[in-house]
């Protein structure tokens, strides 16, 4: 091994140039709240790796591997770098329960100005919020599908951030109603996804965008798996939030003339409020009974309909209870300096949207249909099915 490398005066610059690195980069995680073990990984791997190009190289190839390196680390770490936190000011939606809930708290604990919207300012979630937060949080009564509390929430927080502006508003507020065939699926649940999901969320960016503006802030929408992909008795929740996604997509692309960055989630199932009650269940297949055809109603078979609430119970399986790869992905759409377009958080959120983009529609068709195989079957099909098994 050839150590004399360190007693060349190239050597030596390699060695000071590999510290200059190591510094700006701590000097970068101590101004960055979260993930400072990776960033010291990050910082000595360089380091390291340049001494021992150094050692066994030689100079010229010591040099020429040490700067490939630092390249790669540094492209690295500006993706995972984040802005501190100081004073930045963000409002959640439908922070009364699940993700926006958790949210609130999370941003809350780093430090963030937080506004929380809540659908009902008296509950136990905003109750909850009131208790265990800093007096930085916020509580807002928005019905994001109330243009009164919209305008509402908007007056209260302009006052509140008059000279700093607003840095993110993360659209969170979200219904999922009754998953069941597209058929099946009354139009009130059609026109209640539609409200909610997306035209609330546009309202409260459309109101918001002038306070982000001020700042160059983030948008952030929380869309879904359902979203980007067809799933099958996601036709309501689904287009709502495809609506959402595409709309994203194309505010990215006019916002960011302004400086803003906007940001989608998709994350696949965590256990959250949105699951819905027994209570709520039976409500929703009782307006859906009542409202189907008696031939369709035949067609898909009694045993059929009734058997749909059966996945509601078993979707908490599916679904994790811990939260915090989505509030991961959020905080990094909040403060990463270069934040991803599309985020996409939780078991089996990333490869039915890959095998969705890269293969062949029938395949994924396939690959979906064995993915979620719902053992009951309406019951023309199963009746044609057991007649040609007769056959
Ligand atoms: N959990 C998942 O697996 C999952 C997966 C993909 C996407 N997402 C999306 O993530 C977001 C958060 O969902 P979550 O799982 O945390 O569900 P959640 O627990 O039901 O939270 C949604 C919140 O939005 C509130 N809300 C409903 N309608 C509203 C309205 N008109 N105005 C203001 N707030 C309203 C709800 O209030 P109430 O509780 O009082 O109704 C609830 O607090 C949603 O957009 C959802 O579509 C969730
Ligand atoms: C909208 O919000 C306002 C103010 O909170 C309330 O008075 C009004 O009844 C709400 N409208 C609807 C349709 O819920
Ligand atoms: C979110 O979606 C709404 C429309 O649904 C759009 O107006 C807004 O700009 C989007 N924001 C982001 C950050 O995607």
């Amino acid at each position: 091994m050839d150590a004399l490398a360190f007693s060349s005066p190239l050597g030596w610059l390699c060695v000071g140039v590999t510290v200059l690195f190591g510094v700006t980069v701590l000097h970068r995680a101590q101004r960055s709240p979260v993930e400072k073990a990776n960033v010291l990984i990050w910082s000595l791997l360089p380091a390291l790796l340049g001494l021992l190009c150094g050692a066994t190289l030689g100079t010229g190839g010591g040099l020429v591997a040490f700067w490939v390196v630092c390249l790669i680390c540094s492209a690295y770490l500006g993706g995972r770098t984040l802005l501190p936190v100081g004073d930045r000011a963000v409002l959640i939606t439908g922070s009364d329960t699940g993700i926006g809930h958790a949210l609130a708290k999370y941003l809350d604990s780093l430090g963030f100005v937080v506004f929380a919207g809540v659908l009902n300012k008296d509950g136990p979630g905003a109750e909850e919020l009131r208790r265990t937060c800093s007096r930085r949080l916020s509580l807002l009564q928005l019905d994001i599908t109330n243009a009164t509390q919209v305008k509402e929430a908007y007056i209260k927080v302009s006052e509140k951030v008059q000279n700093t502006g607003l840095w993110g508003v993360v659209n969170n507020a979200g219904v999922l109603g009754f998953p069941a065939d597209g058929e099946l699926l009354p139009m009130s649940t059609y026109r209640q996804c539609m409200e909610v999901n997306f035209f609330g969320a546009v309202e409260v960016s459309k109101t918001f965008l002038p306070l982000l503006r001020k700042c160059q802030g983030r948008l952030v929408n929380m869309s879904s798996m359902a979203g980007g992909i067809p799933l099958p008795r996601y036709a309501a929740y689904g287009a709502s939030k495809a609506a959402l996604s595409m709309f994203s997509g194309v505010m990215r692309q006019e916002l960011s003339k302004w400086g803003i960055k906007v940001a989608a989630v998709h994350p696949s199932g965590f256990r959250t409020g949105i699951q819905g009650t027994s209570d709520l269940w039976d409500k929703q297949e009782k307006e859906l009974m009542e409202n189907l055809p008696a031939d369709t109603r035949q067609d898909y078979g009694e045993d059929y309909l009734l058997s749909l609430k059966s996945y509601l119970l078993h979707m908490p399986a599916y679904c994790d209870a811990d939260l915090s790869p989505v509030l991961g992905a959020i905080l990094h759409a909040l403060l990463a300096k270069r934040p991803r377009g599309l985020y996409t958080p939780g078991k089996g959120a990333y490869v039915p949207l890959c095998v969705f983009c890269y293969f062949p529609l029938w395949f994924y068709d396939f690959f979906i249909s064995k993915m979620v195989s719902t053992e009951s079957v309406p019951r023309v099909p199963r009746t044609a099915e057991a007649e040609s098994k007769n056959l």
